[in-house]
């Protein structure tokens, strides 16, 4: 099973979101194998969620609290994401981990909150462009998966996405032997240290032109797609490109 999530990020008001999900709907792709999961803002979840009736695609939040409830303003809970039917929760996004300081550790409590709830996280891990150029992604992805993962109920139903921070909005994605060699050692780690096996995705400037040769490497099972998952037929066609393989 591939898979190609959308991460609209602060992108998209509630009436953008339904003219694309009913732009989305037209696009053929009923006989879809891979799944499609929306991630919009939250203000959008409960509304698209209606309009998704008779559809095989699923929606996830791109944040959670690790709380279940309580004195936190601001904060949206997993038992709110549940009831409205919200399935996916997106994890370790890297500009949570840049903008809003969130560190393994409250990744981790996440997690476990989650996969509690059994709500299903999308975790994201990467090496950001200095770390790349001082050789240290594999000691990064080894920390960020060994926190993130410490001392919680593992489950099959999640999924990783490595999204090197440099390929993120930068029209730029990693090429095609540094994400095999990425993609692969982390499919390894996972093994090894926690005998995981879950579907990697990769994410970071992802389109239409590039994702054919990214998801023929075998450990790739699909895509976290941020600017090209914005248009509708982009991502449509990435869709029908991922739905081939
Ligand atoms: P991008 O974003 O496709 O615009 O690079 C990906 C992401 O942030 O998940």
């Amino acid at each position: 099973m591939n898979y190609c999530i959308a991460n609209w990020k602060m992108n998209k008001t509630l009436s953008e979101s339904i003219k694309f999900l009913e732009e989305f709907k037209k696009k053929d792709l009923e006989n879809i194998k891979s799944k499609i999961i929306l991630c919009p803002s939250f203000t959008s979840l409960k509304i698209l969620e209606t309009h998704l009736t008779g559809t095989k695609i699923e929606l996830g939040s791109q944040n959670v609290h690790q709380k279940k409830r309580g004195a936190y303003t601001g904060e949206i809970s997993v038992e709110m994401l549940k009831e409205i039917e919200c399935e996916w929760v997106i994890l370790g996004h890297s500009e949570r981990r840049q903008y809003f300081l969130e560190e393994d550790v409250i990744i981790n409590d996440k997690m476990n909150t989650v996969i509690e709830s059994d709500l299903k996280p999308i975790l994201c891990i990467g090496e950001n462009e200095s770390q790349r150029n001082k050789n240290e992604t594999f000691d990064v992805l080894k920390n960020q998966l060994s926190t993130a993962l410490s001392n919680i109920t593992l489950t099959s139903k999640m999924l990783i996405a490595y999204e090197p921070v440099w390929a993120i909005g930068t029209g730029l994605s990693a090429n095609f032997d540094q994400i095999n060699e990425v993609v692969n050692w982390i499919s390894q780690f996972l093994l090894q240290e926690f005998s995981l096996k879950v579907p990697i995705l990769y994410g970071g400037s992802v389109s239409a032109v590039n994702c054919e040769s990214i998801i023929s490497l075998e450990n790739v099972s699909g895509f976290l797609i941020g600017t090209s998952a914005l248009d509708v037929n982009e991502f449509s066609r990435i869709c029908s490109i991922v739905n081939e393989r």
